[in-house]
């Protein structure tokens, strides 16, 4: 291994002893109970690079619920398929709510602030619902050709869980179709959604498989168009302002990185024309955010001088 890289593995394992305190500030997800037994005290990084390098340290190797990570990778799928037609549905504005609230909804007539909301990615679940003869395994195919792994796969236990208590997510799906937003039957639309968040990922096959939003659409390793130039950029800009929620302003201004966490614990971050982060924590704030994997990319980033706004 070149030295650089070596050095960048030392970094993150020095890191991770920064944050062996901090597991007590936030609190595992339990309105999903399959994901309140997760460990707390877990934790790992891992830094994927567009030249071909990949590093980690902790449990980086080890997969977790990717939650509303998948987001990203449904909103792809979505462009890739319906073009530009996707932006009469969904608009790009950060929604200044909860990830998963109701109220606006209602007052902008079934139309999501944006797709990385549960109601937009519910929005984005109606088009790939409908669009795919087989929604699921189509997502499931996509996510493991980008991480090159075809043992990826949905957590059962998650998936009925999410299932069982997801009557918030059934609310902002039926409230969509009252306003003739939604095609597809509702259960069909959640069976997706949930399914899709339902996905086991570890913080190494994320870094990986996210690469090509790091490098203008195409996959470095396979040199494969996943998108376009100016999709990547879009993707990324609603990253930017909506990604990390209600907390998005915060961490662009803290961080200043594209990013999109998951209620499991993880955290990717985008660096264009570099490559991705992600780590990963189960205990989230109030935001819904892992508190020590916005710490570690945090730190990470300032030590690399990564933002994208010097
Ligand atoms: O629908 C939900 O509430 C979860 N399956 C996903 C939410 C989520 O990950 C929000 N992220 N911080």
């Amino acid at each position: 291994m070149k030295k650089n890289i070596v050095d960048l593995q030392e970094k993150l394992q020095a890191l991770l002893l920064t944050q062996q305190d901090n597991f007590l500030q936030g609190a595992v997800a339990d309105y999903i109970p399959a994901l309140a037994s997760v460990k707390p005290d877990l934790v790992g990084i891992s830094v994927a690079t567009i030249d071909g390098n990949v590093v980690g340290a902790g449990d980086y190797q080890r997969p977790f619920s990717i939650q509303s990570i998948s987001k990203v990778f449904g909103l792809v799928m979505a462009m890739n398929r319906v073009g530009d037609s996707l932006w009469q549905r969904v608009r790009m504005e950060p929604s200044g709510q909860p990830f998963n609230s109701i109220i606006q909804l209602e007052w902008e007539k079934g139309i999501p602030r944006n797709p990385v909301i549960n109601a937009g990615a519910l929005l984005v679940s109606d088009v790939l619902a409908s669009h795919f003869s087989s929604s699921k395994l189509a997502f499931l195919t996509f996510i493991r050709k980008l991480a090159g792994n075809d043992t990826i796969r949905v957590d059962n236990q998650v998936y009925q869980s999410e299932l069982t208590h997801g009557n918030r997510n059934a609310a902002l799906a039926y409230l969509m179709k009252s306003f003739d937003n939604i095609e597809a039957e509702i259960p069909d639309v959640l069976s997706h959604y949930f399914t899709q968040c339902a996905i086991s990922m570890s913080c190494q096959q994320l870094a990986t498989s996210l690469l090509f939003l790091a490098n203008k659409g195409i996959d470095p390793r396979t040199k494969n168009n996943i998108c376009t130039a100016r999709d990547a950029h879009r993707v990324n800009a609603i990253l930017s302002t909506s990604g990390m929620y209600d907390q998005s302003g915060e961490f662009a201004f803290s961080v200043g990185l594209p990013a999109k966490s998951g209620v499991g614990g993880g955290v990717i971050a985008i660096v264009p024309g570099y490559g991705v982060i992600c780590a990963w924590s189960p205990p989230l704030n109030k935001f819904g955010n892992s508190v020590v994997g916005m710490n570690l990319v945090s730190d990470i980033a300032e030590e690399l001088g990564l933002s994208i706004y010097h």
